[in-house]
């Protein structure tokens, strides 16, 4: 069998959990690859309502084994907390979730120098989610991570931490003003995951390889999203990891000839949290009312999030980048709360109009979206089920989007419940 990607267009938030959920009863397995507990990802089932955050999604569908691949960074209390949460409304969670023994450790020094960075950066800041996850793919790149593995060999533990402070002690101490970190101390926090963490360790890669050659569907659950992508977002406003499809492989583990389809997620209008350029951004009542009406609060962090129109020429770029086989259009009942719907076609940069979507950070600090308008629909949404359903504005609205980004819908989401959905040529 093959695998499918599921992940975001824009800058986080597009309903990710939601879709994978919708796929997720037609496979054996789902992947997180990259990320960590920046991501929450929401489910909801009925009156229950799930946010998961290190989990993948596919925890809610009983049945369907669930692995946090070796992309991804792995707070070990946040783990921990969640698996508890989850056992305790119902789920069997340790029976079916493995972790990459390969997967970095998300460390308290890492939070605390996530914190601090972004006060020292002060108005130029990032915006990150302060849970630590930059400074742990730092350490990964440098070499002095700690890794889901290394619980199990204490000697080896206290070898790698030592190594890791060297350097960090000494920035907390003299430039941060802290205590430094007590290598006995962490190693005891870290140990006392041991006996939880245990019987989930795996090679999930493998796992995954040989379920895939088994005929079994694997889905892989991205984290973030394309703008936010360390190499192809808008740098330096990006998380540090990649959640475009490359990243899909390397944080997986699995060949790219396994990949058959590749499901890009978008809201019908664009949401952003944290800072960084953002073309189509609102801040007018039209944005209070979506963000109302939609919800857009983070699923992480609680902070309000930044509303815009559909930015086209972003979402467009996205998909081409990804190589896209499909399209997921989430929220779309939202636009039912707004008179009038523009979508962002092309940009206009310092006088000249722009078609495609800018490689120059500044350029896209600079960029005035260029608007087409449609009519609203102005009519509840939520119970439609087929294309047809919906309000002709709303069929002309999804009709647009899908010419202009070329790829065929797979789903239009008309509500956060699992049957709220009109679904397409599902590509799994
Ligand atoms: P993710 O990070 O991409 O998984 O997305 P989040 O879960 O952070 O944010 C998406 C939010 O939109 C969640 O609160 C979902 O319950 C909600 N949601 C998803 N699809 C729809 C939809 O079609 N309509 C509405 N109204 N809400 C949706
Ligand atoms: P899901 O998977 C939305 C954003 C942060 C910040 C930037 C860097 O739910 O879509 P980080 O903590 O990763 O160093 O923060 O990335 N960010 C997200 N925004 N959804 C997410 O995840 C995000 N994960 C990180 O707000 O701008
Ligand atoms: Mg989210």
């Amino acid at each position: 069998m093959t695998a499918t990607v599921v992940l975001g267009l824009a800058w986080g938030d597009e309903g990710k959990g939601r879709v994978c959920d919708a796929l997720a009863s037609d496979v054996g397995y789902v992947s997180r690859y990259s990320g960590g507990n920046n991501a929450g990802h929401t489910v909801r089932v009925g009156e229950e309502e799930f946010a998961l955050h290190l989990v993948p999604s596919g925890i809610v569908r009983e049945g369907v084994v669930c692995t946090i691949g070796n992309g991804v960074v792995v707070n070990p209390e946040v783990l921990a907390e969640e698996v508890r949460a989850l056992e305790e409304r119902g789920l069997e969670v340790r029976d079916r979730l493995l972790v990459d023994g390969r997967a970095h450790l998300v460390m308290p020094y890492h939070i605390a120098l996530d914190s601090h960075r972004e006060i020292a950066l002060g108005s130029a800041r990032i915006g990150t989610t302060n849970r630590g996850i930059g400074p742990t793919y730092e350490d990964k790149v440098a070499r002095y991570g700690i890794r889901v593995q290394d619980i199990f060999d204490e000697g080896i533990l206290r070898t790698k931490l030592k190594a890791a402070l060297r350097e960090k002690n000494s920035i907390f101490e003299n430039v941060y003003g802290e205590e430094p970190y007590d290598v006995s101390d962490l190693a005891a926090w870290l140990l006392s995951f041991r006996d939880f963490i245990e019987p989930m360790v795996a090679d999930t890669g493998t796992i995954l390889r040989e379920a895939l050659e088994n005929r079994q569907r694997v889905l892989l659950e991205g984290g973030q999203a394309t703008l936010l992508d360390n190499d192809h977002g808008t740098y330096p406003f990006v998380t540090s990891s990649n959640p475009t499809v490359g990243g899909a492989i390397v944080g997986s583990g699995i060949p790219p000839r396994s990949i058959e389809y590749v499901i890009g997620v978008t809201k019908a209008y664009t949401t952003r949290v944290g800072d960084g350029p953002m073309p189509t951004e609102l801040f007018d009542e039209i944005a209070e009312t979506i963000r109302q009406v939609g919800g857009e609060y983070g699923t992480t962090t609680g902070r309000a999030r930044r509303v815009g129109w559909l930015d086209l020429p972003a979402i467009k770029w996205a998909a081409s980048l990804n190589g896209i086989t499909h399209l997921a259009l989430t929220l779309l009942d939202v636009l039912s709360a707004v008179e009038e719907i523009k979508i962002c076609v092309g940009y206009e940069i310092d006088g000249r109009r722009v078609e495609g979507y800018p490689m120059h950070q500044t350029d896209l600090h600079h960029a005035r979206p260029v608007y087409k308008t449609l009519p609203g629909w102005g009519e509840d949404i939520t119970g439609c089920r087929m294309r047809v359903d919906l309000p002709t504005a709303a069929q002309d609205f999804v009709g647009f989007v899908e010419t202009e980004v070329g790829a065929p819908l797979c789903m239009i989401s008309v509500g956060p419940e699992r049957d709220q959905a009109i679904i397409e040529r599902i590509g799994t």
